[in-house]
């Protein structure tokens, strides 16, 4: 179970050992091809079409000469074109929940051989959305157990319950955090401005108009704006584009083929503004976002923080704008600190409401029991967590855990190990920018 912030570079981090593992390759023999169903090594489960296409792309070039296959599948397109992809060969499957159970009802893929699991966005995929047609896959079918199979946990963010939920998927686990869980990257520049509903246009206006101005770049610079709702991403676009701003859109109610050309004239400059729902929130990696803007925003601070994490990503830095109106009361408190760690300036209302919804019980929407931002999420510092064996050498006694990097950037990080002997001296991650980029 690995949490790291968002433009981090987890993606790298799971495919990597699943390539390595596959070309060190002493899995026995595969049943022979031509009984047209395929059983791939790996696979690696994401929540969205368009991740699971990027983490396709990724792990390709990833395996580029090693003579891995990896093959995508997702919904909303044709299935046969996908099925052909399979027959050819595959050893690592990417793919979206849906079309993949699809896939297993027809008996064209079997999870017989699978040695290694990977769920991107793992908090989303064992969320209420996901969390059946996960276990379905991971339980109900012929897939190894945990033990025999390597399983791999990744998001940027990770609330305590689907920690916990997550323990099912897993044996012997190591947790293994940058920073701390759900923190955003101060990479990102985070500005939060009170702006009532009927006046959000013109803001949004008003920014796009100053962003033209300040570009001197010359480099096309991409501005990604979310909303709540598809039908509010559809009128947001058509009133953009009627006022003078080349602006697309991508969200559930779209077909495929458009969400792919949306995204396609987005990257490109052709359309330099997207509107977007949440389907958009997580994962992508576009490197020349620099500005989000939370036209709407969300209810839950680990959406904003994924949907602030499309700009300043490896390394680069980022501006994220965010609409704030009565609206959002419950998210007060939970985004002024989060603003704060980051070492980010918030305003003295955000101040002031964030210190009355923490008296007056404000945050009661926040899905999570317990509200507040910090101790009640901080698994580490949770000693009533101790099922599962999950960290610090829960079920070894040489184990433990990394020590704390409290000091100067804020961050810690370090390992836990559950099934080691030895125990990691740990390491700190820090809240700046991974130094490896440099
Ligand atoms: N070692 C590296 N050096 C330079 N760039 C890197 C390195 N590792 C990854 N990257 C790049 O960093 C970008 C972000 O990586 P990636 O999409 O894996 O982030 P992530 O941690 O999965 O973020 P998110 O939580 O938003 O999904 C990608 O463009 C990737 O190619
Ligand atoms: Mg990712």
């Amino acid at each position: 179970m690995a949490c790291a912030q968002t433009g981090s570079g987890k993606t790298a981090a799971f495919c990597f050992p699943i390539i390595g593992g596959i070309m060190k390759g002493q899995y026995g023999q595969r049943p022979p091809r031509g009984t047209r169903t395929v059983f791939p090594l790996a696979l690696i489960l994401s929540p969205t079409r368009e991740l699971s296409s990027q983490i396709h792309e990724e792990a390709r070039k990833f395996s580029y000469q090693t003579g891995v296959k990896v093959v995508v599948v997702y919904g909303g397109t044709p299935i046969q074109q996908q099925l052909r992809e399979l027959e050819r060969g595959v050893d690592i499957l990417v793919a979206t929940p849906g079309r993949l159970v699809d896939l297993l009802e027809r008996a064209k893929v079997s999870l017989e051989m699978i040695r290694y699991l990977a769920l991107d966005e793992a908090d989303r995929m064992l969320d209420m959305g996901f969390e059946p047609q996960i276990r379905k896959i991971v339980e109900q079918t012929d897939m190894p157990p945990p033990g025999q199979r390597q399983t791999m946990l990744f998001s940027a963010t990770f609330p305590r319950e689907i920690q916990r939920l997550a323990s099912d998927f897993l044996s012997n686990y190591i947790f293994l955090t940058v920073g701390r869980v759900g923190s955003s990257t101060d990479l990102i520049v985070q500005r939060v401005e009170l702006v009532q509903e009927a006046d959000k246009r013109s803001y949004l206006m008003d920014l796009l108009h100053a962003q033209k101005e300040n570009d001197t770049s010359g480099k096309q610079a991409l501005t990604l704006v979310f909303v709540e709702t598809k039908k509010g991403a559809d009128s947001l676009e058509y009133w953009l584009y009627n006022n003078g701003f080349p602006a697309t859109t991508i969200h559930g109610d779209r077909t495929q083929p458009e969400r792919e050309q949306a995204l396609r004239s987005f990257k490109s400059g052709k359309t330099p503004i997207l509107v977007a729902t949440d389907v958009a929130a997580r994962g992508l990696d576009i490197p020349s976002v620099s500005h989000v803007v939370n036209f709407d925003l969300p209810k839950d601070i680990d959406d904003y923080v994924h949907r602030i994490g499309r700009t300043g990503r490896a390394g680069k830095s980022g501006l994220a704008t965010a609409f704030f109106n009565d609206n959002n009361m419950s998210l007060a408190k939970s985004l002024a600190d989060l603003m704060k760690e980051a070492n980010q300036e918030v305003p003295d209302w955000l101040t002031r409401y964030a210190s009355r919804a923490s008296y007056g019980g404000g945050g009661g929407k926040n899905r999570r029991p317990g509200g507040g931002r910090f101790g009640g999420r901080d698994f580490r510092k949770d000693n009533s967590y101790s099922s599962g064996g999950g960290y610090g050498g829960g079920n070894s006694g040489g184990g433990g855990y990394g020590g704390y990097g409290n000091s100067g950037g804020g961050g810690y990080g370090g390992y836990g190990s559950g099934n080691s002997g030895g125990g990691y001296s740990g390491y700190t991650g820090g809240s700046g920018a991974p130094s490896a980029w440099d």
